[in-house]
């Protein structure tokens, strides 16, 4: 069925997204670049210089305003901006200032996350958010960061996927992703590098999400009460969604797996500015178990199940009470064609929502260009943009052109 109009409500957010480790290069102090250096990582490929997004920050933010965006979301590096515990770089918070104030020349709304998936060394080495000190030190640094970033601030993240090391520790339970054995092996070897106590190194991804989870909850509520005072606008999370169905039989099972990984989480948002949503698929439980996808796949693997971006809007909306903003939604894959298809398809189901009285605010396509997709390396492509890994050339695909014009006409 065809939504009621076409129109998207007046200050609608279009954007594209990005996070630094992803895109900026030579993140030499992160635990990332650790993990994807030793011998045997579980990263495919090292970041390395990503796309030079450090230096080339300018020219991409000026292409996507170009392109017809009104909005870019990325994400500040806590491991540039403290290097060594307590240690804050002026320069580096320097750097984050000029990119803030070139969204504002080129009349671009900054969204700026404070933590994606990264964190410097040192945190990780002494457990990273398994140690309930996570808390205080991601608070002290959104702290800082906000002193010096926040009067620039449009929109404001505190931690992306804020669910994500739960959801991964369940996958890896139940079906070995992440790693497997490997990940131990990793971990110790990474502990090993960094000189800390073995067993003590914990990354986001590859840490264990059960013991992070209630240290993510609380350093969100606090970094929340410390940067609403220093941000110009708007403050919340992101969470990963996936529309999770039940067939027949799967329903307790499906139930439970959404209490843990998405309610809880919705629940802990309430009265928040907004819940970022960010969806790439569906997963579908039978009775005994998670089922396959169906059908075409990314090139994560995933189903091609762009329906799933209205159900997710409709369950964080109804749980959390919160306005939404589609923080994150796109598709891994080389054929252009696909990529519209999807987000034409995502974007019927945001138009159905809003014609349905649900308050969003926005839509932010993952990603702007082809990036270093984490443990996948540089295989995928999510970008709309595409990036020569030679000559760090960029060049945009029809989809860009694409969702480009339809963010300016505000119009599917
Ligand atoms: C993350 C991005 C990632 C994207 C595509 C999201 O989970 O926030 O960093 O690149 O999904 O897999």
């Amino acid at each position: 069925m065809e939504p009621k109009s076409r129109e998207f409500p007046s200050a609608f957010l279009w954007g594209t997204a990005t996070a630094a480790h992803q895109v900026e290069g030579g993140n030499r102090g992160s635990d990332l670049w650790l993990m994807e250096m030793a011998k045997d990582s579980l990263y495919a490929d090292p970041s390395g210089d990503a796309c030079d997004h450090y230096h080339r920050y300018a020219e991409d933010i000026a292409l996507l305003k170009g392109l017809g965006f009104n909005t870019y979301r990325f994400s500040i590096e806590w491991a540039r901006i403290e290097p060594e515990e307590g240690f804050f770089s002026a320069a580096a918070l320097d750097h984050y200032r000029r990119m803030i104030a070139t969204c504002h020349a080129l009349r671009v709304i900054p969204m700026v996350t404070f933590h994606h998936f990264t964190a410097p060394l040192w945190f990780s080495r002494d457990g990273g958010w398994e140690n309930e000190k996570s808390v205080d030190r991601f608070a002290r640094y959104c702290d800082r960061a906000g002193r010096a970033l926040g009067d620039l601030i449009s929109c404001a993240c505190t931690i992306n996927e804020a669910n994500i090391p739960l959801m991964i520790t369940m996958m890896r339970e139940a079906v070995g992703i992440g790693g497997g054995d490997k990940r131990e092996r990793a971990l110790a070897e990474a502990a090993r590098l960094s000189g800390g106590e073995p067993g003590r190194f914990s990354t986001y991804l590859s840490g264990d999400g059960r013991a992070s989870t209630p240290n993510l909850i609380a350093a969100h509520r606090k970094a929340y009460d410390f940067l609403k005072p220093m941000v110009k606008g708007p403050v919340g999370i992101t969470l990963s969604l996936n529309d999770l169905q039940a067939e027949p039989g799967g329903e307790a099972l499906r139930d439970a797996a959404d209490q843990m990984i998405n309610r809880q989480f919705l629940e802990a948002v309430r009265g928040d500015d907004f819940v970022g949503v960010q969806t790439y698929t569906r997963v579908r439980f039978g009775a005994s178990g998670l089922l396959p996808p169906e059908g075409e796949r990314t090139q994560m693997g995933y189903e091609f199940y762009p329906q799933a971006l209205a159900a997710c809007i409709r369950s964080a909306a109804k749980v959390s009470g919160c306005p939404i903003i589609v923080t994150e939604n796109g598709i891994g894959t080389e054929d252009d064609t696909r990529r519209i298809a999807f987000t034409k398809a995502a974007l019927d189901g945001v138009l159905d929502c809003i014609a349905d009285g649900i308050d969003v605010r926005g839509y932010i396509h993952w990603s702007l260009m082809d990036n270093f997709e984490w443990l996948e390396g540089y295989r995928p492509k999510f970008g709309l943009v595409e990036v020569d890994r030679t000559t760090q050339a960029r060049k945009p695909k029809p989809s860009a052109y694409w969702l480009g014009d339809i963010a300016n006409a505000n119009r599917l």
